[in-house]
């Protein structure tokens, strides 16, 4: 039977806001027994983007999976978007995705050209990426899940850590914050078309362009920003570093309807997970508003880069990322430890 009922109403939980905290989620995997194994040069503990295992000296293998509930109404755009979100933690390592495979739940009532629309859109993204798709798994339940797991791969001595910036270094983002608080309040009905479109075709957008431009350039660490919001994630690679990274708002790309949403209340529920996760490394200067604030915590599906590259090299890095990708700024720069990881000012 054929259903017209709206993809994101069967969602709870929209897009990367679907993800468990990373609270949470370090609780539940603490104590398990695992092997050790060098040739593992990244794995879980690391709280990275993707693992990495060394095959031979020039190649490492690079796995990631991730997969959501529909973050927007249309089938095919959903597809395009949970593939380049699950594609993104590849290149976030500096890798190449190569193979990939569907992971797809849907309710038994979902219409089958609802069903063929959402594979489209990975098959679509997967072609632009390069990607094959070899195979895949479907069951049948209440809410519909898409995503890939990714195979690619990197040399093993250019990895993109998440964990290796150092003072000194520039900070570059690749796309402007505010998806979530956007998708939260189009469920709404409070977000016009024109705005909506623009972060549909950001979520869609491959960080592909951004991992070949960066890769061409010293750069010290890298991660996407998703779920956990800038500053969960960036709170990662400050802590995995043993830095303190400095955020400058007035530098920050970001949907300004977002802000004003965001200044309105508007929040995904995942924004205050991130707060809760991230707020207790953080100092806020007292210039900076709640609602920017806000921003910083949002969850973003299918976010930019966060790239960490020397001074020397950053001015060339963000010149050549702005020939084509306009939104990339500077947003914040990289110090010894101080008292807290993370200082938004
Ligand atoms: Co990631
Ligand atoms: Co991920």
């Amino acid at each position: 039977m054929e259903t017209e009922v709206k993809l994101t109403k069967l969602a709870a939980c929209a897009g990367c806001g679907a993800k468990v905290g990373a609270g949470t989620l370090v609780q539940m995997l603490e104590g398990f027994q695992t092997h050790q194994d060098e040739k593992l040069l990244v794995g879980y503990d690391k709280s990275d983007d993707a693992s990495v295992y060394q095959v031979t000296e020039e190649i490492a293998l690079v796995q990631t999976t991730d997969f959501f509930p529909p973050i927007v109404d249309d089938p095919f755009l959903y597809g395009q978007i949970a593939a380049a979100n699950a594609l993104s933690d590849v290149y976030a390592m500096g890798g190449e995705p190569k193979l990939a495979l569907n992971i797809m739940c849907i309710p038994e009532t979902m219409g089958k050209e609802t069903v063929q629309e959402i594979l489209r859109g990975g098959y679509d993204k997967a072609y632009e990426a390069g990607v094959i798709i070899t195979g895949g798994h479907t069951i049948h339940g209440a809410e519909p899940i898409y995503g890939l797991a990714v195979s690619g791969f990197v040399h093993p001595k250019k990895v993109l850590k998440n964990c290796g910036a150092k003072p000194g270094d520039c900070l570059l983002l690749t796309k402007p914050l505010g998806i979530g608080v956007l998708t939260t309040a189009a469920k709404a009905g409070l977000v016009e078309d024109a705005v909506l479109q623009k972060a549909y075709r950001q979520m869609a957008t491959l960080n592909k362009t951004a991992r070949d431009i960066m890769v061409k350039y010293p750069v010290h660490s890298c991660t996407d920003v998703t779920g956990f919001g800038l500053l969960g994630h960036g709170y990662e690679m400050a802590q995995g570093s043993g830095v303190t990274i400095h955020l400058q708002t007035e530098q920050i790309p970001y949907h300004k309807e977002a802000l004003e949403l965001a200044d309105m209340g508007f929040l995904p529920a995942g924004a205050y997970r991130n707060r809760e996760y991230a707020s207790k490394g953080v100092r806020v200067k007292e210039t900076v508003s709640r609602a920017m604030l806000d921003l910083l915590y949002d969850p973003q599906t299918s976010g930019g880069l966060l790239i960490a590259v020397p001074e020397a090299q950053a001015k060339a890095c963000l010149e050549e990322l702005q020939c084509q990708l306009p939104a990339t700024r500077f947003v914040g720069y990289v110090t010894e430890q101080e008292e807290n990881p993370l200082i938004v000012e």
